[in-house]
């Protein structure tokens, strides 16, 4: 296990760039179980839950092929179950279940636990696939889908906290295969759900409005294979955007689409950081001071939960109160405690963290909790005094591309070390 060893009070500068978007391409991946036939898959992130996924498909009989940064699947022939303690281990897994159900009407995958981030479930996962027409059975810790035909059908997907991405991702590509027009109702709109959506019509599915709430697929009898480039990771420029501004430095992020991720730029902003769009580049400057704001995390194309950890150590040193609600899982403030002993003064309220900015941060060993907690980790890190042991980083490998190589380019002074 390795920890991140980082020394603070450096402004970071230059330019990074941002790799393909995690959660875009694991479902695309998913979704080449729908062919027989091979598909070339471009800008895919080096990271441990794409390789995590790679193994998941290649235990299920598909031929998976990595090389730099493009993957090639071809999905022969295929079982509907396979090592699925794999499935377990990473709940973005889950979205082999639709493309398996969509291609041989039948899959048996394993529930995925609860995270520390809240109890996750997939009812609305399963509410879909039922209203197609699968028989769902919960079986020793499995989800057993059968489906003699799957016929499409108006739903409606949304939660007790709003849509579900993954959900939509699911029962989209389940309702590719199916016989007839499947509407869903309260889709998820982010842009991973619309790269889906551009990757299924390159195979063939008929597919309107994703990236509205109300997306519409047509049955095709057959999907071919396709090519496709993933879209830059909204989350990682996110990141390296408040890293700048935390740190009182400037980046110039290279590749991003900060149509992806307004909320966080206007965020910035009205915090006092300058955001410049020139000739296609994106650089965030921190401004003269910086300002207390209040953050509401929402589905998109409101502030995104993903990016709700990294932001509190922003506000972490606006001098003043400002308040982040999460809206979206209940419990993702695991990185609150871990903050505190950098000497951050934040309490919880609900669902709520109450932050009084303004305190220098000094280093300390800190545990990191979940993918975005520990980029947080890393952030305060950077900002604090002295040395910040960030230990258990795999969950930082799970989502960042390279990001210690990132952040030395940039100035930071930041060693992967072998815990002890
Ligand atoms: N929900 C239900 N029932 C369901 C599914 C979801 O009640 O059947 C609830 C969840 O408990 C949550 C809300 O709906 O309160 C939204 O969850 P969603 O299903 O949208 O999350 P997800 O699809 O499982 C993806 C990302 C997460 C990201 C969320 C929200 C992937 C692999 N994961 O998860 O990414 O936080 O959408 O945007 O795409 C991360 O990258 O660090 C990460 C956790």
């Amino acid at each position: 296990m390795y920890s991140l060893v980082v020394k603070g009070g450096i402004p970071l500068h230059g330019e990074v760039p941002i790799s393909g978007a995690k959660n875009a391409v694991l479902p695309i991946l998913a979704a080449t179980l729908l062919t027989r036939e091979p598909c070339v898959i471009r800008r895919v992130p080096n990271l441990s839950d794409v390789a995590f996924m790679g193994r998941i498909l290649a235990s299920i009989g598909a031929k998976v092929r990595m090389q730099g940064d493009t993957v090639t699947v071809q999905a022969g022939h295929i079982k509907g179950f396979g090592d699925y303690e794999l499935v377990r281990k990473m709940r973005g897994s889950v979205c082999i279940l639709g493309p398996l159900l969509g291609r041989l009407h039948e899959a048996k995958v394993s529930l995925p636990g609860g995270c520390v981030i809240g109890s996750r479930p997939i009812d609305l996962h399963l509410k879909g696939m039922k209203a197609l027409g699968a028989h769902i059975t919960i079986d020793g810790g499995y989800v057993c889908a059968q489906a003699r035909r799957l016929v499409g059908t108006d739903m409606f997907l949304g939660g007790r906290s709003g849509p579900t991405v993954l959900g939509t991702a699911n029962v989209m590509m389940a309702a590719t295969l199916a016989e007839g027009v499947t509407v869903i109702q309260s889709a998820a709109c982010e842009p991973e759900i619309v790269d889906l959506a551009h990757f299924l019509s390159a195979m063939g599915a008929k597919i309107a409005g994703a990236g509205s709430p109300t997306v519409t697929i047509t049955g095709v009898r057959e999907l071919h294979g396709a090519e496709h480039e993933v879209i830059p990771d909204r989350i990682e420029a996110a990141t390296f955007a408040i890293t700048a501004a935390a740190t009182r430095g400037e980046i110039t992020l290279r590749g991003a689409r900060p149509d992806h991720f307004h909320a966080v730029l206007d965020k910035l902003q009205e915090a006092g950081a300058r955001v410049e769009h020139r000739g296609g580049a994106l650089t965030i400057k921190a401004g003269r001071s910086l300002r207390p704001v209040d953050v509401t995390t929402q589905p998109y194309a409101g502030f995104p939960t993903d990016a709700q950890a990294q932001m509190m150590v922003l506000m972490t040193q606006a001098r003043g109160i400002s308040i982040l609600t999460e809206r979206i899982f209940e419990s993702r403030f695991m990185h609150v405690s871990e903050l505190a002993r950098l000497g951050a003064d934040i309490t919880i309220e609900g669902p709520s963290a109450v932050v009084k900015g303004g305190r220098q941060l000094s280093g300390a060993p800190v545990m990191a909790s979940d993918l975005r907690a520990s980029a947080a980790l890393v952030i305060a890190g950077l900002v604090a005094q002295g040395e910040t042991r960030v230990k258990r980083i795999y969950h930082l490998d799970r989502g960042y591309e390279q990001i210690d190589e990132k952040l030395r380019r940039l100035g930071a002074r930041v060693q992967r070390v072998v815990e002890g």
